[in-house]
């Protein structure tokens, strides 16, 4: 029997040589800070100390560690934190936290050895980029590692008071938060799931009972739909739960199965073939999928093409005319291009997972979600349950980006197979699943055409957009041009294109960045012919005042009026500055109650929202403390539980629209009741004494709902709604009634200004500045607000970059379904980054904050190609810009 010591105490290690360190730590020794995410030692997460070396144990086998000493995060800074931790939390290093622990380990050790080598010296960019580039973060908080790190070997975190601007940060560095995958219930069984091995199939047989035979096995489900087709490589057929895992993928393979194949299509370009097979008949339709977070409107079907989807155009033929025309008169100011955009997978750190555990007919559901009233709501809907038998609980959420905001068949399976086997079952999803079936940015191909006005105005614009949708429908790319850039004449078409492919899902803005990758280079390409500034361009087309006052500030950048003239460089090695514009909508989510109480001479705010790296719970305790005059941390926020009064999901950066009215609502409700049981009132303009009287107040509860009419009239922002006239109106309705959303008034916005440098040689691109303004209104916690504008940018530039999910287009499968395949930002991809935030134009909102999460990345990828084609002279309009496709461009160029 062989031992180890892990932080400072004995453990045995398993005789099992095929045990990895990983899971005897997580597992076995219940410490489970260290997070397994790649499985491949690519990504970091799992990163312990092993005799004071970094690891990554999900590939180092447990009796490797017989007679070494372990550290993992919870043995650093057990007894006083440290230096590294105290700077993650005040630099705000972290957002979901699910890479937080591997960061802090590795840093650690790097801080500890800087020291002894290099006292407080500060390290560069370049050297802390080098120590932790074996380390990803989905969240993209690299921007605030670097400072954390610098400022920790600087000596600046040794033993002093600091501040932590985001409340639940020491949980996160120090691995105490608990994530769903880390969930353990005595007699817990483990779930796996069989899937379709071929893109389309029937199963004509499907016998568990091989599977239940295996001892050890708890119970298996059948997860079949009523046409027993599946569609996709990955499409669930079966789930089993077992006592471990082994025994849980022994059972699967005893499955005994039968298929019948059928015909199938992948990808965009084949599935548009009218002779393709088709993947849903016309019974099935509504077993597709959903890329978008509101309804699908009604559109026809033609084949797997679903669309024209144009309701959202206006004096649509006029604009067709009018480019056909200047087509013919070779119009030299008509811009026509076609571009296309690759799919992006969401790759979560955290991977979708369940645990579900029924308590006699009560059933309580430990998911990784987005949503926790809501899926509350799907779940009794589904079980025809009561809502008061159903507990959805998410204490911390390692990211989600779009993909975990509806009910998933890891919660199905894991609460079908919890009320067979009458036990706790956990499904979480492995890496290979967690890239391959939970959902993408689907990719796309867009066909503009531009055509400015003689007098210099915008007369037309025609957007006509296919989206590779896999099994599901309802993008919305093209629509979205409608809140820019109003023209006399607008033809906005979507198609969704339907293969064998599973389904993508919402992605952060959905439809927004591929949408603007290809406006947005479109109106520089207009500002280049008609030889006018692309900023002063669309401060004359884009009449929203958020965005007139942001084209100011990037104007008066010092990048932007010192940026190289176009076409102008030559040489290997050349720079250039572009510039793209953001928009998204205002939504919040009507019915978000907020509970204040007094309770026990403390605030506690409750409500049944999450926080899934977004920073809920420090935007209520920031707002509760601010009405009080009282810090943060004297607020108790208590959210990620179902059982709460009703909150909003985190989608579509509905989070702070949501909870802040109520927030501030139920603060003066709860002032009012405090004042009368008080002995005496607070002295008039100081807030000092609410401290105290509430320290003296009897227990007290008040609560709130945003009332409709608690939005003053704005008569000078319309909404875009109401800017998209009777259908956008209707659209606004619909979203309302079947997606309890409410789109409000006003236009979040973003500006990017992004300098690049280019190596035409070998097609590398480098960025070296990313300068973003914002304008949702107030920000309600800045630090955190700045941690999410830089972690949507550092997003967009893998967008536009390096992130490419690909899929084999014969067989279906998924190519790219590790982190060692799909490649995304790492900490030294980071350029410099600096957020300016315009807090005006959102006045008319109790509160004054909309969401921030979508419109930062929406620039992103238009602002860096149009900084290649001013320091290259050629549009890339294809993502990802990989070298090649960067290479061929120039060569074509040169050769034309
Ligand atoms: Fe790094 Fe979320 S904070 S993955």
């Amino acid at each position: 029997m062989s031992t180890m010591t892990i932080n400072g105490r004995p453990a045995t290690l398993p005789d099992d040589p095929d045990a990895l360190l990983v899971d005897v730590i997580r597992d076995d020794l219940g410490l489970t800070g260290t997070k397994l995410v790649c499985g491949a030692g690519v990504c970091g997460a799992c990163t312990v100390l092993v005799d004071g070396a970094p690891v990554v144990s999900c590939l180092m086998p447990a009796r490797a560690a017989a007679n070494t000493a372990v550290t993992t995060v919870e043995g650093i800074g057990a007894t006083d934190l440290h230096p590294v931790q105290k700077a993650f939390m005040a630099h705000d290093a972290l957002q979901c936290g699910f890479c937080t622990p591997g960061f802090v380990v590795e840093a650690a050790v790097f801080c500890d050895a800087w020291r002894k080598d290099k006292g407080t010296a500060i390290p560069s960019r370049e050297e802390i980029g080098a120590a932790l580039s074996g380390h990803l973060c989905r969240c993209g908080a690299y921007d605030g590692i670097f400072n954390a790190v610098a400022a920790a070997c600087a000596g600046q975190f040794d033993g002093i008071e600091f501040a932590s601007p985001r409340v639940e940060a020491r949980a996160k560095v120090t691995g105490s938060a608990k994530y769903t995958v880390d969930i353990r219930h005595d007699g817990q069984q483990e779930g796996v799931i069989l899937r379709s091995r071929f893109p389309h199939s029937r199963i004509t047989e499907l016998d568990l009972s091989p599977a239940r035979a295996i001892p050890g096995v708890s119970a298996a489900v059948s997860l079949l739909g009523d046409d027993r087709i599946v569609r996709f490589v990955g499409d669930p057929i079966a789930a089993v739960a077992a006592k471990d895992r082994k025994t849980a993928e022994a059972a699967i393979a005893a499955i005994r199965m039968n298929a019948e194949r059928l015909p199938s299509v992948i990808g965009l370009d084949a599935a548009r073939d009218p002779g393709s097979p088709v993947v849903f008949e016309k019974s099935s339709r509504r077993k597709a999928g959903n890329v978008s977070e509101g309804t699908p409107a009604p559109a026809a079907w033609n084949g797997n093409v679903r669309g024209p989807s144009s309701a959202f155009s206006q004096k649509a033929r006029k604009a067709r005319n009018w480019v056909a025309a200047a087509r013919e008169q070779q119009n030299p100011w008509l811009v026509e291009e076609t571009f296309r955009t690759g799919t992006q997978s969401h790759s979560c750190l955290e991977p979708h997972a369940t645990v579900a555990r029924f308590d006699g007919d009560r059933l309580t559901v430990h998911a990784s979600t987005q949503s926790v009233f809501h899926l509350m709501e799907l779940i009794a809907k589904r079980y025809r349950l009561g809502h008061d038998k159903v507990r959805v609980i998410a204490d911390h959420v390692g990211g989600g980006f779009g993909s975990k905001g509806t009910l998933g068949i890891e919660t199905t399976a894991a609460i079908d197979l919890a009320r067979e086997a009458r036990a706790p079952v956990r499904i979480a999803y492995d890496r290979h699943e967690e890239m391959s079936v939970t959902g993408y940015r689907p990719a796309t191909e867009l066909k503009i055409a531009l055509l400015p006005s003689g007098q210099g105005g915008l007369k037309a614009l025609s957007l006509t957009a296919y989206a590779d949708t896999g099994a599901a429908t309802n993008s919305t790319l093209a629509a979205l041009a409608r809140l820019i850039y109003p023209a006399e004449a607008k033809e906005l078409v979507d198609y969704d294109v339907i293969s064998n492919l599973p389904p993508g899902a919402p992605f952060r803005g959905p439809g927004g960045p591929p949408m603007a990758f290809a406006l947005e280079q479109a109106i520089d390409e207009a500002a280049l012919r008609m030889k006018l500034d692309p900023i002063a361009l669309r401060q004359r087309w884009d009449p929203n005042p958020n965005r007139q006052r942001l084209y100011d500030w990037a104007a008066g950048l010092d990048l932007w009026r010192n940026r190289p003239t176009a076409r102008a460089q030559t040489g290997r090695y050349r720079r250039g500055v572009g510039v793209a514009a953001g928009y998204w909508l205002y939504i919040w989510q009507p019915g978000v109650k907020i509970e204040l109480k007094v309770e026990s001479g403390r605030l506690v705010a409750s409500t049944a929202t999450q926080d899934i790296g977004q920073g809920s719970r420090t935007v209520i305790a920031n707002t509760v403390a601010h009405e009080f005059g009282l810090e943060p941390h004297d607020v108790d926020v208590r959210i990620g539980d179902s059982d709460l009064p009703e909150g909003p999901g985190a989608g579509g950066s509905r989070s702070t629209a949501s909870v802040i009215p109520p927030t501030l609502l139920a603060a003066q409700k709860l002032k009012d009741a405090i004042e009368q049981h008080a002995k005496r009132k607070p002295v008039p303009g100081s807030n000092a004494p609410w401290r105290e009287m509430i320290a003296a107040s009897p227990d007290l509860a008040v609560a709130s709902v945003r009332p409709e009419d608690s939005r003053p009239a704005a008569p000078d922002i319309r909404s875009p709604m109401k800017d998209a006239g009777f259908i956008g109106m209707i659209f606004g309705w619909m979203l309302r009634r079947f997606s309890n959303l409410a789109v409000g008034a006003g236009v979040p916005s973003s500006v990017q200004v992004i300098e690049v440098e280019v190596d035409t040689w070998l097609g590398h691109v480098r960025v070296l500045s990313v300068h973003t303004g914002i304008a949702v209104g107030r920000i309600a916690a800045p630090a955190l607000a700045r941690s999410q504008a830089t972690g949507s940018v550092i997003q967009g530039l893998g967008y536009a970059l390096y992130e490419a999910r690909e899929t084999d287009s014969r067989s279906g499968n998924v190519l790219s379904a590790g982190m060692e395949d799909y490649r995304i930002p790492g900490i030294a991809d980071t350029p410099a980054l600096s957020v300016h935030f315009d807090e005006a134009g959102f006045d008319h909102v109790l509160g004054g904050s909309v969401g921030i999460g979508e419109v930062a990345t929406v620039p992103t990828s238009p602002a860096l190609a149009n900084a290649i084609h001013n320091a290259t002279g050629v549009r890339l309009t294809e993502i990802p810009i990989r070298p090649d496709r960067l290479i061929s461009a120039l060569k074509g160029r040169t050769a034309a």
